[in-house]
């Protein structure tokens, strides 16, 4: 680890599309940088799991106003690489499918955004993190340093998510890359169209096409462009 708490800490922004490689390259610059990892998308997923676990879910689709009792008390942590809501380990959970699948709502829902970004901007605030997301670079921190905009193709996206399930393996049947394919293009056209804080490229945000980049490589990129800012 190259520790540079030493220069003026500042803040990364990293935004795309899922499956665009945010978290791996997030999480890698974060540690040679001795810097801080927030995956506000596990954030969002917290959220979801408290939601799913209410039974309000339906609810909540005819009045979204009711998202509010949820929102009270919620706390969110993270120690390590593991996330904490309300103190309970939820690092696996808010990965399984149903999460995945009902988080897009639960995201496009205002009450639930403002209090996150609340919670993002504290978690932020002493500078020093890597924050990664949707709305990091538009929304949450417009003035951080540095801005990331990940993308690739959604057929490479959905080649990577395969091969991590297959990895994973378990007693679930993975999904087709085609079948993931789909999903994909469909999160992203949720993300792009909501009303509030929607998937989109800040101008001053470089965009780095990882598409054909091995993770190495988009390490690099964000690195070099981390260290320029830090020593310019
Ligand atoms: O990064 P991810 O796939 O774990 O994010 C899950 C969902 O959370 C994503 O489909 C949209 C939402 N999200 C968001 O709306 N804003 C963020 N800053 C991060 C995630």
């Amino acid at each position: 680890m190259e520790n540079r708490i030493g220069t003026r800490p500042i803040i990364i922004a990293i935004d795309g599309p899922a499956a665009s490689g945010k978290s791996t390259t997030a999480k890698i610059v974060a540690g040679k940088l001795g810097y801080t990892y927030i995956d506000t998308g596990a954030m969002y997923r917290s959220v979801t799991l408290r939601v799913l676990r209410s039974g309000l879910l339906d609810a909540l689709r005819r009045d979204a106003g009711q998202v509010a009792g949820l929102l009270r008390d919620l706390t969110i942590e993270f120690r390590g690489d593991r996330v904490f809501l309300d103190g309970e380990d939820v690092s696996e959970a808010i990965r399984e499918n149903l999460v995945s699948r009902e988080v897009s709502f639960v995201s496009s829902l205002k009450p639930v955004r403002d209090r996150l970004l609340e919670l993002q901007q504290s978690m932020g605030a002493a500078r020093g993190v890597v924050m990664d997301g949707r709305d990091i670079g538009t929304v949450v921190f417009p003035d951080a340093e540095l801005k990331i905009f990940l993308v690739a193709d959604p057929r490479e996206r959905a080649r990577r998510r395969h091969a991590e399930l297959a990895k994973k393996g378990g007693s679930a049947t993975v999904p087709t890359v085609e079948e993931l394919e789909e999903e994909i293009r469909q999160r992203d056209r949720e993300d792009e169209q909501r009303t509030h804080a929607p998937l989109k490229r800040h101008p001053d945000a470089v965009v780095v096409d990882t598409s054909i980049l091995t993770i190495e490589e988009q390490v690099a990129q964000v690195y070099g462009l981390a260290v320029k800012v830090l020593e310019g």
